[in-house]
């Protein structure tokens, strides 16, 4: 098939651009670089030893990408395209709502235009928001407690009404956990502009000297040891489950749901203790006061798409932090 991705030279996108590639399908990234580097495209092309089209596009500049579609003319597109920084969101909505809702509206006019009906879409397990059960289901309700979450469940809503406007367009939204770790090369990894706001890259830098301690933002939770516990998933199992719901597209009617996560939690002292062992490095760290916004537990129930296309994880902690300390060691050099 030809898949469009956008922001395709991101964390996630990268690594599904890979997955693609290696299945046999033609794809086309477009991405602003307003969070990623033109060398990921050249890494993506080594790795894979594909050469393949990159345009260089904001998703907001509607006619440009038009023709962007009238010329690949994609079977399906998957939408990684968007800003996710939780504190930024709280700072500056409109761009949250503007970038994500606005760029997602723009991004399915070009769909529109040239006939192309398939969309998978990269959502966040923020449209949750506070559990009132776990593991998360798709059936909880679905109430984000951030700018960032509402854009994501704005999209949704979105997609749905548009998957539903026309027999043949289709809509599968995929609802992540935590996504870490990297591509075994080590060539290509998370790579967060400025000081990282989520665990696992920072971890990463305190392992590597680039950041002197880590803060543990709370330590009274109700959790096995007190800390924040979170559903990590290797960001190869994450990419894999792209390549396998869209193989099943056609299972659906117009629009289904699917959690994306491993099933279990680990909390941050956990996620410390798995670190220094994969790295070999002691990970500096003192306990602080809960994060904003932060909940305790958040972890997925995974059954749904086992169901729908047999993907399960493959990778545990420890290979999610090997995996990561493999990049941080290439690029922080
Ligand atoms: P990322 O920032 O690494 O990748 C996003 C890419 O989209 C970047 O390359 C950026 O340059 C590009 N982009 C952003 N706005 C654009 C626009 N208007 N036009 C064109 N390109 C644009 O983020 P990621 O971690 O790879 O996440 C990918 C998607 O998955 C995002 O939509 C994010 O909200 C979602 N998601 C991420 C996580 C996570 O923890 N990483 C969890 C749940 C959901
Ligand atoms: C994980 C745990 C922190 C940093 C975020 C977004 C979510 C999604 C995934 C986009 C928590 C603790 C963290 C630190 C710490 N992104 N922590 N010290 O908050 O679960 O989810 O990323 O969709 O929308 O909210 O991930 O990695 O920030 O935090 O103690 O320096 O690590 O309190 O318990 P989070 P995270």
């Amino acid at each position: 098939m030809k898949i469009l991705i956008t922001g395709g030279l991101g964390y996630i996108g990268s690594h599904t651009a890979i997955q693609f590639i290696n299945a046999g399908h033609e794809i086309l990234i477009v991405d602003n670089l307003s969070n990623s580097k033109l060398d990921v495209y050249k890494s993506i092309k080594s790795i894979t030893k594909t050469d393949f089209s990159f345009e260089e596009l904001d998703l907001c500049e509607t006619k440009a990408l038009i023709s962007v579609f009238s010329s690949f003319l994609p079977d399906a597109v998957i939408h990684f395209a968007g800003l996710k920084a939780v504190g930024e969101s709280v700072e500056d909505p409109i761009k949250y709502y503007d970038n994500n809702v606005g760029g997602s509206i723009s991004l399915l006019k070009a769909m529109e235009h040239s006939g192309c009906h398939k969309i998978l879409f990269s959502s966040s397990a923020t449209v949750y928001g506070v559990p009132e059960y776990l593991p998360f289901d798709e059936q909880h309700r679905l109430d984000p407690i951030n700018p960032y979450g509402q854009s994501k469940l704005m999209t949704e809503l979105v997609l749905k009404d548009w998957a539903k406007s026309k027999e043949t367009n289709q809509a599968i939204i995929l609802r992540y956990f935590n996504p870490v770790g990297a591509h075994k090369s080590g060539f290509i990894g998370e790579d967060p502009l400025g000081v990282p706001n989520n665990l696992m890259p920072f971890i990463s830098q305190v392992a590597s000297g680039r950041l002197e301690e880590l803060k543990v933002f709370g330590s009274d939770y109700d959790t096995r040891d007190g800390t924040g516990e979170r559903d990590y998933i290797h960001v190869e199992d994450l990419s894999r489950a792209h390549l396998l719901s869209l193989n099943n597209i056609n299972k659906i009617d117009s629009i289904d749901y699917f959690n994306v996560g491993t099933g279990s939690g680990y909390t941050v002292l956990e996620c410390i203790k798995a670190y220094e062992k994969e790295s070999g490095k002691n990970i500096k760290y003192t306990l602080a006061a809960r994060r904003d916004g932060d909940v305790s537990i958040s972890y997925a129930s995974a059954n749904k798409i086992k169901e729908f296309c047999d993907w399960s994880p493959e990778f545990d902690l420890e290979a999610m932090c090997k995996d990561s300390w493999n990049w941080e060691c290439k690029t922080s050099i």
